[in-house]
């Protein structure tokens, strides 16, 4: 498949899928006139991609994922379900993640008071700062 074919097919940004390639995410082979030409099974590859970080995967991890992936032929059911195995205490860390920013909406975002008294985002002397980057008490 052409790269256009590719990238209309997963909807994925052309240029991404340049980008995936650079990281080694997924392989092309260049035809006669040089332009990319990618296997069928790369679809998988790339919704695997695009799953990955939407869990919140690195693009190192999911390269590491997929070197799992044998290389000597297409990917099977069994190679997809490993993979998707090992991500079953990442994926649980995303819902409770969004089950706190979930409960952060309803009983503070929307209220907005920031009481030192009874808001659990208070944040006096910036103390939650000191834990890093980011809303921290919404992260884990
Ligand atoms: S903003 Fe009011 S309780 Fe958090």
């Amino acid at each position: 498949m052409t790269i256009g074919e590719i990238a209309r097919r997963s909807g994925v940004a052309a240029s991404a899928l340049r980008f995936y390639e650079e990281k080694r995410l997924i392989a092309s082979e260049r035809a006669g006139s040089g332009h990319r030409r990618y296997p069928r099974s790369a679809l998988r590859r790339i919704a695997f991609i695009v799953f990955a970080q939407r869990v919140g995967l690195t693009l190192e991890e999911i390269g590491a994922a997929l070197a799992k992936l044998p290389t000597d032929r297409a990917p099977r059911r069994q190679d997809w379900a490993r993979l998707s195995g090992d991500w079953t205490k990442r994926i649980d860390e995303k819902i409770a993640e969004l089950e706190r920013l979930k409960s952060g909406l309803t009983n503070c975002i929307g209220c907005g008071c920031l009481s030192i008294d009874r808001c659990e985002f208070a944040n006096p002397l910036d103390r939650a700062g000191r834990k890093g980057p980011g809303p921290r008490y919404w992260l884990a």
